[in-house]
């Protein structure tokens, strides 16, 4: 793939984090004031959509299922945060918002065992 254009710059005017289907691809794009950065739509703890769950404080998102934080310039993590924000590139032209997307970027979830056969465990 390679520079998609995500939204129009007014698009995220008024919000601080909003996400949009690229091509089938969810990024999440974050209104920083003075720019805007871009991520996966999930939290990488458990799933739950940042959208809906995130919360911009200053530079900082906090998930508001159980309290993970980042800092939305550089996806790194803060407090009891256990992984970093994936990022893809951002930059504007015009009046649009481009985003790199090489491939979709996904965090890899731990303990997820629902399609684990409950009778391995005692083998
Ligand atoms: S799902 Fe976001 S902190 Fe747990």
């Amino acid at each position: 793939m390679s520079w998609k254009r995500v939204c129009a710059v007014g698009d995220m005017a008024d919000v601080k984090l909003k996400a949009f289907d690229v091509d089938g691809v969810s990024i999440l794009i974050a209104n920083l004031g003075s720019e805007l950065k871009a991520y996966p739509p999930l939290c990488p703890h458990m799933e739950e959509p940042l959208e809906q769950s995130g919360l911009c404080e200053g530079f900082t998102l906090t998930c508001m299922k159980h309290l993970w934080q980042w800092d939305m310039r550089t996806g790194e993590p803060s407090g009891p945060a256990e992984k970093a924000l994936l990022m893809y590139d951002v930059k504007q032209e015009g009046d649009d918002v481009l985003v790199y997307v090489e491939k979709e970027l996904e965090y890899e979830y731990e303990g997820d065992f629902a399609e684990e056969d409950d009778d391995s465990f005692w083998d």
